[in-house]
């Protein structure tokens, strides 16, 4: 199926809402064991990057599982980093992680060489996909390790809908809405291939994990 584009920031506050309310947690504890499978024993004491990091939800389970690292979240959306915050307070990781308002590309980010850049399910919101891998280049030391999780989008349109019955039957419409349209957002792996070889990280390695998830890993 061809791409349709969604729009790049969840800054309604209900569709954020939904959001951050949704049981994420097997994809999620997932990004954070996939991430320690590839770089073990990283990122350690170093600093790490999420960029689209909404709610946080990743940014806590990554931070509880990697107690010696400092984490930076940038988001676009005030409205998903209201909830961040809210996330990282319950969690009491306010001294390890700073969340950051900012549209990539332009954001300033306080950081520079970070030791991994991590990000879940930005790539598909994006206008222009090559943004995530340049910023990953700017933010990132050489040598960091990348870490991506994104969406599959589907073959065809009968495979859209038995992903959305599986996986979102019992959802709110509001996130079953959103969850199709990212589906057909998001990107095959042969295309995130092409853009990380465009993006000089062709060594990066593309592996689909998941009837609907991909990841991107390798060293900046
Ligand atoms: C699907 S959510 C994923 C949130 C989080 N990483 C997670 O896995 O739960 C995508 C997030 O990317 C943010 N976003 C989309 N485009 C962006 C951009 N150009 N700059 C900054 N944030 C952006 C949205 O506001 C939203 O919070």
């Amino acid at each position: 199926m061809d791409r349709k584009p969604e729009p790049e920031l969840m800054d309604d506050e209900a569709q954020a809402l939904a959001y951050a309310q949704a049981d994420f947690s097997e994809a999620h504890d997932r990004f954070v064991a996939l991430f320690t499978e590839c770089f073990p024993g990283e990122p350690g004491s170093g600093v790490c990057l999420d960029l689209g990091c909404g709610p946080a939800d990743v940014l806590v389970r990554f931070a509880r599982a990697h107690p010696a690292c400092r984490l930076d979240g940038v988001d676009g959306a005030p409205a998903m980093l209201a909830l961040a915050e809210c996330a990282v307070g319950a969690a009491h990781l306010q001294d390890r992680v700073r969340l950051i308002h900012g549209y990539l590309p332009g954001a300033e980010l306080p950081g520079r060489d970070y030791d991994a850049v991590i990000s879940n399910s930005l790539l598909h919101h994006l206008a222009v996909p090559a943004v995530l891998w340049e910023t990953a280049k700017r933010y990132g030391r050489p040598g960091a390790a990348l870490f991506v999780m994104d969406l599959l989008r589907p073959d065809t349109p009968a495979r859209l809908d038995e992903l959305v019955r599986r996986h979102a039957a019992d959802a709110p419409s509001v996130l079953q809405r959103d969850f199709r349209n990212s589906l057909l957002a998001a990107y095959r792996p042969d295309e995130v291939k092409a853009q990380l070889e465009h993006a000089g990280l062709g060594s990066c390695r593309v592996s689909v994990i998941s009837d609907r998830h991909w990841i991107a890993f390798g060293r900046l």
